[in-house]
């Protein structure tokens, strides 16, 4: 991807108003079972888990969003010490450009000076993973990611809405199932599927469990419409917005992938902490965050970032006191029992 492209995605997500029109997440719809008879203090709630091999104080993470053009290096360090300081997990966006080894990958490393306690997930996209693997060069290409960043897992999008309306997208989706399987095959670390925010439906979720996936971050719809943004990128003749709303909305999509992976990520429009409460007990073990995450440092800096997401480990934490839920494993799936 180009980095006047990843640049302009930067500024069109926090400028923009890229959601979507009239789809939303569906979290708004769901009520978490209040329990008048918790029978617990607030202070023995316990929202910590484990993810990819490290510790973490809320099962969030940043998903992937940029890198690859200079300011990046300025954002990726921000967004890492935000991380590092509350405890979330941290993916980077597409790492497409540091496959060439004669480009600057400043914007990549810098992270885990700043963050050297949290998991780090590498990311690539569908496209380019098909054309490495055709190439014969999926493996050394795995390793050159992981390693640049030192990562816990690599992060592969699929994004068949965006390469469709992005004025120079390439959608050619044929053999990507047949590359996530050599990914999985081939990688050292896990690997993550991911959408970017028009979701993976159950029969997806299927396919690719199939293939040995085992964790998925749904990036369903009610977010960041990525059709918006590159449907704003598009000459004025061609800015038909048709196809703005296409997508799974994201609490359907948890709905639907919930006991087919053992890990589903739920991302896309996940606008607070008690979004995130309702679709940890929907199913999901890990929840993800994209703009709103970016527009907070964009706006104040790392303090901002911290400031957003403390307030989502408060909210967490009051509903699983107002659940009776004192561990994460009470609480994961609570809509289900
Ligand atoms: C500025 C920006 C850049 C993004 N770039 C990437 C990327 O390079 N790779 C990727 O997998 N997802 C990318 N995404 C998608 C997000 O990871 C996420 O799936 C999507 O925005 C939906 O989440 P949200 O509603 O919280 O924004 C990007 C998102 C934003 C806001």
């Amino acid at each position: 991807m180009s980095a006047s492209r990843k640049q302009q995605h930067v500024e069109l997500a926090v400028n923009s108003d890229v959601r979507f029109h009239t789809k939303t997440s569906g979290f708004e719809t769901i009520d978490l079972p209040y329990n008048a008879l918790p029978e617990i203090d607030l202070a023995d709630v316990d929202t910590s888990t484990r993810f990819l091999g490290k510790p973490l104080s809320i099962p969030v993470m940043l998903t992937g969003m940029t890198g690859g053009y200079p300011d990046a290096e300025r954002i990726n360090a921000g967004l890492a010490e935000a991380c590092a300081e509350i405890g979330v997990a941290m993916g980077l966006g597409s790492m497409r450009s540091a496959l060439d080894p004669n480009t600057d990958t400043a914007s990549f490393t810098v992270v885990r000076p700043f963050a050297s306690t949290i998991p780090v997930i590498a990311n690539i996209g569908a496209v380019q993973l098909v054309e490495e693997h055709r190439a014969g060069r999926l493996h050394a290409a795995l390793d050159r990611l992981i390693s640049l960043v030192d990562a816990c897992a690599v992060a592969i999008h699929l994004n068949p809405l965006q390469e469709l309306l992005q004025p120079e997208g390439e959608p050619r989706f044929s053999g990507v199932l047949n590359a996530i399987e050599a990914a999985v095959i081939t990688s050292p670390l896990p690997v993550i599927v991911k959408e970017v925010g028009a979701g993976i439906s159950g029969v997806v979720a299927q396919r690719l469990a199939d293939v040995g996936v085992t964790t998925i971050d749904v990036a369903g719809a009610g977010g960041t419409s990525w059709a918006g943004v590159e449907i704003l990128r598009r000459e004025a003749a061609d800015k038909g917005t048709a196809f703005w709303d296409v997508g799974i909305p994201t609490a359907e999509c948890v709905r639907q992938c919930r006991g087919i992976v053992p890990t589903v990520i739920a991302s896309g429009g996940i606008a607070s902490g008690t979004d995130a409460a309702k679709a940890l007990a929907l199913g999901a073990s890990m929840v993800g965050v994209a703009r709103p995450a970016l527009q907070a440092f964009m706006a104040e800096g790392t303090d901002g970032l911290c400031t957003l997401l403390r307030q989502w480990h408060t909210d967490l934490r009051r509903w699983m006191f107002l659940t009776g839920s004192p561990t994460l494993h009470r609480f994961v799936d609570l809509l289900h029992r």
